[in-house]
């Protein structure tokens, strides 16, 4: 059992963290059909694509600022039940102009539902925003452009999320060098889709502390060495990695092969009810998929938390 352990998370999207019955009562309270993308109390998705299709449906559910704040304390209530001391969360404000609220509304019920989860548990959380890579360049040039704009104290990273065979990383290195030039930490989704060519780009065009998967750079030495060398962490999401086939199953995952190898790595839910997962869950899996003992999952936490983009004495205190 990892019950006991504390726990620490830099790698979950908000609105992937909806539970399904959240989302029923959310389309009830709008009137809104659900059968295309819940049935029988689940997601339905079947590849990425649809995966990304579902997730953006879910996300049109959650339409005021109270919403959000109801979703993000739902979440990080569950994930304090789980003995978790920190979060980062991964947000888009696209998502709140979509649904005609605004990317301020949207932030700000966010981080009521932060505090309000603070308040009331201790949990200790960030926002990362993000660009939707399929949302395209200039919407992603637009979150970093909004997230430099706005730096509200609890928006501490930026990262690039979405569909990862749309362009290269090239083509949005931009909008990471106007979040860079803003101060917040980086993380791209990379290695996840597409290969290790993939995580290569994104070390040298970007440059970001972390990376979002990251698990294909097993398939070139050259990028794991890079990875080794630069001291890059991957935000391993080693269920979403099955649920989405990206491997066949854990005997198939290459966690224990990148930290063999010497890359930091850390576990993570990424989207947990779409892929039938939790953070806990993550943390068994660790413990019975991938064999591994209390003190090497505690150093998973550890490297978590010393990536975390916090600052220093809240790390500190909880490192
Ligand atoms: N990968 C890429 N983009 C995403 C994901 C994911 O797992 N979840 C939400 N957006
Ligand atoms: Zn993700």
């Amino acid at each position: 059992m990892t019950q006991h352990l504390l726990k620490a998370e830099i790698h979950c999207h908000l609105e992937g963290a909806a539970p399904p019955s959240l989302a029923e009562a959310q389309a009830r309270k709008y009137g809104m059909e659900t059968s295309h993308i819940i049935q029988d109390g689940s997601y339905r998705w079947s590849d990425f694509s649809e995966f990304l299709v579902c997730y953006d449906a879910v996300a049109s559910l959650f339409r005021t600022a109270e919403d959000y704040a109801l979703l993000t304390e739902t979440y990080l209530a569950e994930l304090s039940a789980a003995n978790t001391i920190y979060s980062e969360i991964i947000i888009s404000p696209d998502h709140g102009d979509r649904i005609g609220l605004g990317a301020d509304a949207y932030l700000a019920g966010i981080c009521d539902g932060i505090e309000a989860a603070r308040e009331k548990t201790g949990i200790e959380t960030r926002i990362i925003i993000t660009g939707e890579r399929h949302f395209g360049v200039d919407r992603v040039v637009a979150a970093a452009e909004y997230a430099a704009r706005n730096r509200h104290p609890l928006m501490t990273g930026f990262n690039m999320a979405g569909e990862e065979r749309m362009g290269r990383v090239a083509d949005y290195a931009r909008a990471f060098d106007i979040a860079r030039d803003a101060g917040l930490g980086l993380t791209i989704h990379a290695g996840e889709v597409c290969g290790a060519f993939s995580v290569g780009d994104a070390l040298e065009l970007v440059k970001p502390a972390r990376i979002g998967h990251g698990v294909r750079a097993i398939e070139d030495p050259a990028v794991v060495e890079r990875l080794v060398e630069l001291g890059t962490v991957l935000e391993v999401c080693p269920g979403s990695n099955i649920a989405l086939n990206v491997y066949p199953d854990f005997a198939s995952h290459p966690l224990k092969q990148l930290k063999a190898a010497g890359v930091r790595v850390c576990i993570n839910s990424d989207d947990p009810p779409f892929f039938h997962t939790s953070l806990a869950r993550e943390y068994e899996i660790a413990a019975q998929e991938f064999g591994m003992g209390d003190a090497e999952i505690n150093a998973m936490s550890r490297t978590a938390l010393e990536s975390a983009f916090v600052d220093e004495d809240t790390r500190t205190r909880l490192l």
